[in-house]
């Protein structure tokens, strides 16, 4: 895998740099298209898909589902990757220049797309989103302590690193099924807002990819051995919270149901049907794949102690060498 060195990085990000006034916030969303591509979303993979829901109830389920992911997007780059690496700066200033300049862009970056998602969230649903950012999305106690607690020492409660690399690389993936949805006929059409916004978002992720794994160089890999197993469960613990369906995602099929009294006597069914995509059911497949995070499975084969954590909650992921002499 081929990295660009720091200064490099830093350069491309201040010759890309764009105002988010190029996107057309002006047209609004449009409320008769979908906002997210299907295929990445969990209901998509059930059978009560096509078996139960009409055409309205299904871009209902896609429009509350992107409105989840916008919120996911301003929780990890608000509440949390600033948070933390504005912790990092004094030290980051000790190692190198270059090293700052890029957690200082990175920083303003992420601050610009918080706007953005904020902005795609109050022209999607105004009453809800007028005056808070989160409605499926609901942090409990200790997961904001443990956020406290990184800020604080974010070289020795590294593992915010990886889900950094995870989350960041996700974003890439978005935007490809976005152009693949919109090229593909068969499929619905999106919102053009929705698609712009995971593309200027995809633009500046592209290169924090590139410094999560600077920074998995020079802080993960230089950990002692017991910091790291530390990390590594803690890594296993976030990470089984996020892959399966659950919380948020049931909330999202609750509020489907609430929306439309014809499928309100089927929330049940619903809400199981999307909690037993796991393991190695279609969604996860189409969420988590070597295809989805080229990056992100390559740092697992090669620090095969995360790999071999990671395939505890990615029962998608396969350690490349397995792969190759299976
Ligand atoms: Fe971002
Ligand atoms: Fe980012």
């Amino acid at each position: 895998m081929t990295l660009p060195d720091l200064k490099t990085i830093a350069e491309h990000a201040r010759k890309d740099a764009y105002s988010i006034e190029r996107i057309q916030w002006h047209k609004g969303v449009d409320t008769s298209l979908f906002y997210f591509p299907e295929v990445l979303t969990p209901l998509f993979h059930c059978p009560s898909y096509s078996g139960v829901l009409n055409a309205d109830e299904r871009r209902t389920y896609n429009q509350l589902f992107a409105q989840y992911v916008s919120e996911q997007f301003i929780f990890l780059e608000d509440r949390f990757l600033c948070k933390v690496v504005e912790g990092l700066l004094p030290w980051a200033a000790g190692v190198s220049f270059e090293l700052r300049s890029c957690l200082e862009i990175f920083l303003e970056e992420e601050i610009k797309h918080t706007e953005m998602f904020r902005r795609l969230l109050k022209l999607s649903n105004p009453e809800r989103y007028a005056t808070q950012d989160f409605y499926f999305l609901r942090l409990k106690k200790h997961e904001d302590n443990l956020i406290k607690a990184m800020a604080q020492v974010p070289r020795q409660l590294n593992f915010w690193i990886w889900v950094a690399l995870l989350f960041e690389e996700k974003t890439i993936d978005y935007f490809s099924h976005y152009r693949m949805q919109q090229r593909d006929n068969s499929k619905a059409s999106l919102d053009t807002l929705h698609y712009q916004v995971h593309q200027f978002h995809m633009l500046d992720e592209a290169r924090h990819v590139q410094i999560d794994e600077h920074l998995l160089k020079y802080i993960f890999e230089q950990s002692p051995s017991f910091i790291r197993s530390i990390n590594t469960f803690l890594l296993r613990k976030a990470m089984a919270n996020y892959t399966e369906p659950k919380r948020a995602n049931i909330l999202i099929v609750e509020e489907l149901c609430a929306i439309h009294p014809r499928i309100r006597s089927q929330v049940n069914r619903l809400a199981n049907e999307v909690r037993a995509q796991r393991g190695q059911s279609p969604y996860q497949q189409a969420q988590f794949s070597r295809k989805n995070f080229p990056k992100t499975f390559s740092y697992f084969d090669f620090y095969s102690d995360i790999g071999e954590a990671m395939r505890g909650v990615i029962k998608t992921y396969v350690p490349e060498e397995e792969r190759k002499s299976a």
